[in-house]
C-alpha cells in the first residue's frame, strides 16, 4: 500500500539505516577491539612523557589531516609514483612531526587487536584527544569508524591549509570552506595553547607589526634575528605544554605570536570569542571539545569506502 505515511516511514527508516551504518560512533571498536583505545592512550602518554611537545605535534597532525579532503589519514602517506606526500606541503615540510609516534601507536594497536582493525585516521583523532587530556585539557568522546584513503594530495594541502600570514577575513573563509564557523575558528585556534613555532613564521610580525605589544616583540626578537635563525623555536603561548587559557589572555594583550593568532583579536567580529575564552576556561574547554568533534567529522570515509591500512605510511 503506497500511502504517504508509508512513504514517510520508509524514508525515515532509510535515513536511520544510513546514519547507523555510515556515521561515526564512539562505540565503533567496542565489539571488534575493546583494547584499542587504552592501547592508543598508553603510547601517547609514554611519548608525551619523553617529550612534552609531542602532545602538541599530535594534535596538529589531526587538524592537518582533516582539512585536506577530510579526516582520512592522507597526511600520513609517503610519496609514491602516483602522488607526492602531503608531508611536503608548505605547512608541513620541516614542521609537521610525530609520524614515528603514529607508527608506534599503529604497531601496538594492531598487536593488541590481533589484526589491523583501527584506521590511521581514527588513530590521529584519538591521539589528538589523548594529547589534550595528557596536557591538562578537556576530554570528549571521539567519534570513530573513519577509514583510510589510498591517495594523498600535496597540491590540495597547499591550497587548503591556512597560512600563518592570513588576516581575519581569510581565516574565516578558510574555515567556512570546511563547514566551520567563526566560533569554531577561535576555539580551535586555541590549540595554540600548546606547542612551538619557528622564527621564519613570525619574524615579519615581531619586526614590522603595529598590533603587537612592544615588550613582547622585543622578547621574541632576542631569539629570532632579522636574518638567520629561521628554525629557532618560540612557544605559541607562555605555557606551551599546558592546555590552558593563556593563549587567549595573551591575544587580549596583543601578545599573539603569529599574524593569524592576533587577527582573532584585532577589532573584528571574533574579538568577543577571544575575550570570553580568556576569561572563562570552561567555556573554552566546552567549545574546543565540540569543535574538535565537528572537525573530526569532516568528510570521513565510511562503510566500504577506503581501507584499514596495515602501515599508515602506505596504502595496502
Ligand atoms: C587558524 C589557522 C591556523 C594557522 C594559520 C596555524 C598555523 C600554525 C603554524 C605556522 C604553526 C607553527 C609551525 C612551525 O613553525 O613549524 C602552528 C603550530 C601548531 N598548531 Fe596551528 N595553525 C592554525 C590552526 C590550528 C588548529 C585548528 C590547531 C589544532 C586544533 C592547531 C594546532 C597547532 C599546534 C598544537 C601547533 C604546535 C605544534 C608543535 O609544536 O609541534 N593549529 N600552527
Ligand atoms: C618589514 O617590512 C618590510 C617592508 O614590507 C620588508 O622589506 C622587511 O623585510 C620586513 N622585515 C622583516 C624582518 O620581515
Amino acid at each position: 500500500m503506497a500511502s504517504p505515511t508509508n512513504f514517510l516511514v520508509h524514508a525515515l527508516l532509510c535515513l536511520a539505516l544510513a546514519t547507523t551504518v555510515f556515521s561515526l560512533s564512539p562505540k565503533f571498536y567496542d565489539k571488534t577491539c575493546p583494547q584499542a583505545l587504552p592501547a592508543i592512550r598508553k603510547v601517547v602518554e609514554a611519548a608525551i612523557h619523553r617529550e612534552r611537545r609531542m602532545g602538541a605535534s599530535l594534535l596538529r597532525l589531526h587538524f592537518h589531516d582533516c582539512f585536506v579532503n577530510g579526516c582520512d589519514g592522507s597526511l600520513l602517506l609517503d610519496s609514491t609514483p602516483a602522488f607526492e606526500t602531503e608531508k611536503n606541503a608548505l605547512a608541513n615540510l620541516n614542521s609537521a612531526r610525530g609520524f614515528e609516534v603514529v607508527d608506534q601507536i599503529k604497531a601496538e594497536v594492531d598487536k593488541v587487536c590481533g589484526r589491523p582493525t583501527v584506521s590511521c585516521a581514527d588513530i590521529l583523532a584519538v591521539a589528538a584527544r589523548d594529547s589534550v587530556v595528557a596536557l591538562g585539557g578537556p576530554t570528549w568522546k571521539v567519534r570513530l569508524g573513519r577509514r583510510d584513503s589510498t591517495t594523498a594530495s600535496m597540491a590540495l594541502a597547499n591550497s587548503v591549509l591556512p597560512s600563518p600570514f592570513m588576516d581575519l577575513a581569510a581565516l574565516i573563509n578558510n574555515f567556512k570552506d570546511q563547514g566551520l564557523n567563526q566560533r569554531d575558528l577561535v576555539a580551535l585556534s586555541g590549540g595554540h595553547t600548546l606547542g612551538l613555532s619557528q622564527c621564519v613564521t613570525f619574524r615579519n610580525r615581531i619586526y614590522n607589526a603595529t598590533n603587537i605589544d612592544p615588550g613582547f616583540a622585543k622578547e621574541r626578537r632576542a631569539t629570532c634575528p632579522r636574518t638567520g635563525g629561521n628554525t629557532n623555536l618560540a612557544p605559541l603561548d607562555p605555557t606551551p605544554a599546558k592546555f590552558d587559557t593563556a593563549y587567549f589572555k595573551n591575544l587580549v594583550k596583543q601578545r599573539g605570536l603569529l599574524v593569524s593568532d592576533q587577527a582573532l583579536f584585532n577589532g573584528g567580529s571574533t574579538d568577543k570569542f577571544v575575550k570570553t575564552y580568556s576569561l572563562n576556561r570552561n567555556t573554552f574547554w566546552d567549545d574546543f571539545a565540540k569543535s574538535m568533534v565537528k572537525m573530526g567529522d569532516i568528510k570521513p570515509l565510511t562503510g566500504k569506502k577506503g581501507q584499514i591500512r596495515v602501515n599508515c605510511r602506505k596504502a595496502n
